[in-house]
């Protein structure tokens, strides 16, 4: 079977007809029909209803045609990833989610930048989602993010997990000073969770860590990203869980309090494209590894 038997069948499919698929094609319909003749031959099942009018798929046609499409999108990530991966400039493109740049992610990069003065970085803010499409796309190397999704493509690593602290608006009665906050005084309040698209996200994460452990938030909020969520603890209307970097983004109307439960974490996770191990990559994860251990973070170590 050829790659070409693909694109043959799936025109056919879609087009439920022979002479609109041979013209999309651009070939002529008889040989058309033989290559689909050929491949009904060699799978030894039919795959069209025969004599249906417009054609219809058997129920072989139907999972074969789902197979073969997931086969073909594969292939044009595996040539836009190939030639990043052997692209000549030097060039690094950062994707991340908001909280990491409130975390280490400057720092990181800073150091980077000193080290490698000749690589070209560039950013992209993504959710952890929508960095998967990017690497496949080629339109970033690298990826930040905090949901662990499975992606035959991609490889994730675990840099480290992250505590969760609380926002709340500024004086509220569950700031008082040193007394970290069990998740079940939290239950009462407006929980203002993000992102609200795409999910899996941070805010199924958050939401996790309560049904977990049997406890059930009365009022939730979805918003679009953390600086609204962040904004809107400051207006008074509830409160969020966040990560523990968030203590950065210094505001006089927001105050954090610790989570009295070692378990509340969220991870950090770095993505890179399966089997990528150009050198901006390989030193971009020295340096996160550097950053730790200066810093005495502790941290699960991956080689590449
Ligand atoms: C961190 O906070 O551990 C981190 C943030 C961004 C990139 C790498 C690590």
């Amino acid at each position: 079977m050829e790659i070409r038997h693909l694109r043959y069948f799936l025109a056919v499919a879609e087009e439920k007809n022979f002479t609109r698929a041979a013209h999309r094609l651009f070939i002529a319909q008889p040989p058309l029909s033989r290559q689909i003749q050929q491949l009904e031959e060699e799978l030894g099942v039919a795959l069209f209803e025969k004599g249906s009018r417009p054609l219809r798929l058997t129920e072989a046609g139907v999972f074969f045609q789902a197979h073969a499409q997931v086969l073909l999108d594969k292939m044009a990530d595996l040539k836009t990833m190939t030639q990043r991966v052997g692209k000549i400039e030097r060039t690094l493109s950062i994707g991340f989610v908001a909280s990491t740049l409130y975390g280490l992610l400057p720092e990181i990069v800073r150091r980077f930048r000193t080290q490698y003065e000749s690589v070209d970085i560039t950013f992209h803010e993504l959710t952890t989602m929508e960095q998967m499409r990017a690497l496949k796309e080629g339109r970033i190397d690298v990826g930040f993010g905090r949901v662990k999704s499975e992606d035959a493509s991609v490889r994730r690593i675990l840099l480290r997990e992250e505590r969760l602290i609380v926002a709340v608006p500024a004086g509220h009665r569950l700031a008082e000073p040193g007394r970290p906050l069990k998740l079940r005084e939290l239950v009462g309040e407006n929980l203002i969770v993000y992102p609200r698209n795409p999910r899996p996200s941070f805010a199924d994460q958050v939401l996790a860590i309560f049904s977990d452990r049997a406890l059930h938030p009365e009022h939730v909020m979805e918003v679009r990203e953390l600086q609204i969520a962040i904004g809107m603890v400051a207006a008074g209307q509830g409160i969020s869980i966040v990560p523990d970097s968030l203590q950065g983004m210094k505001r006089t109307d927001v105050q954090y309090v610790e989570i009295d439960d070692k378990h509340a974490v969220s991870p950090i996770l770095f993505s890179i494209r399966l089997m990528d191990r150009t050198e901006e990559i390989r030193n971009m994860l020295q340096i996160i590894y550097d950053v730790y251990e200066a810093r005495g973070i502790p941290h699960v170590k991956e080689e590449l």
